[in-house]
């Protein structure tokens, strides 16, 4: 898909030439029809968020919004917008400086020990470079989703049950990877290892799934597969994904809301169709290079 005549006009001052501009998931065809989710039950509340790694500079700043769920809800917003420790914030890998979140109406904050250690079994995470034991299969690095939810000696000599490998073996043959189950992950494509990457995560049964820049070593194709895979995981199973993309036009076909981050700064929150250009001027500024994805 190319940007609209319209759209290119109003780009036209802007650094980049919206000709430059070029998005690699064509046509609406990939857009859920099944999009309104505001009457879905709120899962996750994050009220007033701020957070500063050191001194006063805030890379977040008072961030407030819901998660419900069952959504596709896509983060964007330049380098340094502040949308990878907006996740880590999430499932508590960074402390904020201030506010509060609370998950299925539980303050996580607060939250210590085998709550916290629960809590973030429910929230699964998928990166941009894998995370995956290179040198392990795909089959063991799935399995290795199950550790939250081991003690510490099962988890040294990786002990897992028949049904637990039963259901790895499901949920790789759901992700299409199943002739790859005995391969080493360093043998695989990186659409293949992002594919891994869910299985792991979806077998640890999550309420959410958090997703950073998920696509952004993928080529076109590959970024589509994995697109589809979350959308269709968040229709099917009800789990809410939110996903940090660099990738509007990916964000506008798969999301059912867009939240746009800039400086730290909510900036946009709401429906991925309503996002015109003043609104990708308000989210990307003079990074608007940024949105080249090819
Ligand atoms: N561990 C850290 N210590 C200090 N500053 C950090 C740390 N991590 C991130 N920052 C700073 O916080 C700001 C937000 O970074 P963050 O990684 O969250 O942005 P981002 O939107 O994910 O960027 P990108 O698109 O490049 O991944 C940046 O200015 C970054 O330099
Ligand atoms: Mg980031």
């Amino acid at each position: 898909m190319v940007l609209k005549t319209k759209e290119r006009q109003q780009l036209a001052g802007q650094e980049k030439k919206a000709d430059d501009i070029v998005f690699p998931f064509d046509s609406d065809e990939h857009r859920p029809l099944d999009t309104k989710k505001d009457d879905a039950p709120v899962i996750m509340e994050i009220s007033n968020i701020d957070k500063a790694y050191s001194g006063d500079k805030k890379v977040l700043n008072d961030i407030a919004f819901d998660i419900r769920q069952g959504e596709v809800l896509s983060i964007i917003g330049p380098s340094g917008a502040g949308k990878s420790t907006l996740l880590r914030v999430i499932n508590r890998m960074i402390e904020p400086s201030r506010g509060s979140i609370t998950f299925q109406g539980e303050d996580t904050l607060s939250m210590k020990g085998r709550k916290l250690r629960s809590m973030r079994t429910d929230i699964g995470m998928i990166f941009q470079h894998y995370n995956l034991v290179d040198r392990s299969s795909v089959f063991e690095n799935v399995l290795h989703g199950l550790l939250g939810y081991k003690n510490s000696l099962q988890g040294i000599f990786s002990l897992y049950t028949e049904a637990e490998k039963q259901r790895a073996v499901e949920i790789i043959t759901e992700l299409g990877i199943s002739e790859q189950l005995y391969k080493r992950c360093d043998e695989l494509s990186g659409g293949q290892k992002q594919r891994v990457g869910i299985a792991r995560a979806l077998i640890q049964d999550p309420k959410i799934i958090l997703c950073d820049e998920p696509i952004a070593s993928l080529d076109p194709n590959a970024s589509r597969t994995i697109m589809e895979y979350l959308r269709r995981i968040s229709r099917e199973r009800g789990i809410t994904i939110v996903v940090n993309l660099h990738q509007l036009d990916a964000a506008k076909q798969y999301s059912d809301r867009i939240i746009g981050l800039n400086g730290g700064r909510i900036v946009y929150n709401g429906n991925p169709d309503d996002i015109d250009p003043d609104t990708i001027s308000r989210i990307y500024g003079s990074k608007l290079d940024e949105l080249i994805v090819e």
